[in-house]
């Protein structure tokens, strides 16, 4: 007896030494992963020497001003520009990439890994339409009629006057911006600034600009911008001129600085991933927008190619599914008309610049072609005609 005690003893001190020994070598294991709970956000990439303003962080200092961030990357810009002597530095960049630019039907990212098989849903797409107060019943209600209505959810208006009966009457999300009705540079940036904290605000993995007078073709949007990822640098849109722009920014200590730079216009919408929308932040976010605007003296939509070209140095993808009223409208082939991603018309001064598609409305009933095109996409649309019993009349 005495002894089997002894051995059981012996046997469960053996076993808890052992069990001691195993708790060690499990603690280092055991501790909380607290670092890959912190996913930290995409910081801006302003690539300054490591001397000036850069924390430890990398972020910009705190109480170092905008100016100094810009001054130092444009220095760095303005070398680039002068060691290629002569030769336009941002121009031959762009045109290596011109053979990237529209996006042929069906073709898979740029990006390896990355697929349009990476489900992009609508909800994902943040939609922001431009427009005044003025503009309310001559341009919107067409959109709200139209597309916007299959896209009611994630599609945001943004106006610069109250408009009760309207967001009743449609269920739309208008926004009063409470910017100023004038067309100014000063009032079309205020917009883009609270579209742009809308944007973030939302989560939403896409944004994408357009005027009231674009007609957003969905399914091509989505098609187009599922052959990207969200979390890549994507700027999307058609460049307005045919060379980059170059401005005179405004450099607090040396005057002026001229910059060069590509930037999608407005007029034909554009769309910018929410990885590079993040990385805009310090020059967009809270009304920061207003302020770098200012230090180049362009529009809203220059703004945005300034800070995203010039500042953050990611590239303009060229593609020519956006459209604005300033083309000639016409020269679209109609059997291509529906695979575009916005389209657009000529207005009073233009009335006949409108894509050249018919079917089922006279030019009087539907002098934009939004209708038409409309009804094509979705003919089971209670106010569209029914094409076929037309036909059989
Ligand atoms: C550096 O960054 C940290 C964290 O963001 C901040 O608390 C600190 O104030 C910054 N230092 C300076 C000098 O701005
Ligand atoms: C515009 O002003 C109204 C009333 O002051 C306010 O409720 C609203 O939030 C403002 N809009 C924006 C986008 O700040």
């Amino acid at each position: 007896m005495h002894i089997a005690s002894v051995g059981v003893s012996k046997v469960c001190f053996l076993f808890s030494l052992s069990l001691c020994g195993l708790l060690l070598l499990l603690i280092p294991a055991l501790q909380p992963k607290a670092h890959q709970v912190d996913l930290p956000q995409p910081r801006p990439q302003v690539k300054t020497s490591p001397n000036t303003l850069q924390n430890s962080t990398g972020r910009p200092a705190r109480g170092a001003s905008l100016t100094t961030v810009l001054n130092t990357n444009t220095e760095k810009l303005g070398a680039a520009i002068k060691a290629e002597n002569g030769n336009d530095y941002r121009e031959t960049y762009s045109e290596e990439n011109s053979n990237t630019v529209s996006i042929p039907e069906g073709q898979d990212s740029i990006f390896p890994g990355f697929t349009s098989h990476d489900l992009l849903e609508l909800k994902d797409i943040f939609i922001a339409v431009k427009t005044t107060r003025k503009y309310h019943k001559s341009r919107l209600e067409l959109l709200i009629q139209t597309w916007i209505s299959q896209a009611k959810e994630q599609t945001y208006i943004f106006t610069d006057g109250d408009d009760k009966e309207l967001r009743i009457r449609t269920g739309a999300n208008i926004i009063n911006t409470n910017c100023s009705a004038a067309h100014t540079r000063q009032a079309l940036c205020c917009k883009m600034s609270v579209e742009y904290d809308k944007f973030i605000e939302s989560k939403k993995k896409w944004f994408c600009h357009v005027d009231d007078d674009n007609y957003v073709i969905l399914p091509s949007l989505l098609r187009l911008l599922s052959s990207y990822h969200h979390s890549q640098d994507v700027y999307l849109g058609r460049p307005s001129l045919d060379h980059p722009i170059e401005a005179a920014e405004r450099v607090k200590t040396d005057g002026l600085m001229s910059v060069k730079f590509w930037f999608a216009t407005g007029g034909a919408g554009f769309c910018i991933s929410r990885g590079l929308g993040l990385k805009m932040s310090p020059w967009a976010s809270l009304g920061n927008f207003i302020s770098t605007a200012e230090k180049i003296r362009l529009p809203d939509d220059c703004t945005i190619g300034y800070i995203i070209e010039a500042l953050l140095e990611v590239t303009l993808i060229h593609t020519h599914l956006f459209h604005s009223h300033l083309e000639n409208l016409q020269k679209l082939p109609t059997n291509n008309v529906l695979e575009q991603v916005t389209l657009s018309y000529g207005g009073y001064e233009n009335r006949r610049n409108v894509v050249s598609i018919v079917a089922g409305f006279s030019l009087v009933e539907d002098p934009t072609r939004f209708k038409t095109v409309h009804c094509l996409l979705y003919p089971e649309t209670d106010w569209c005609p029914k094409l076929k019993r037309r036909l059989k009349n």
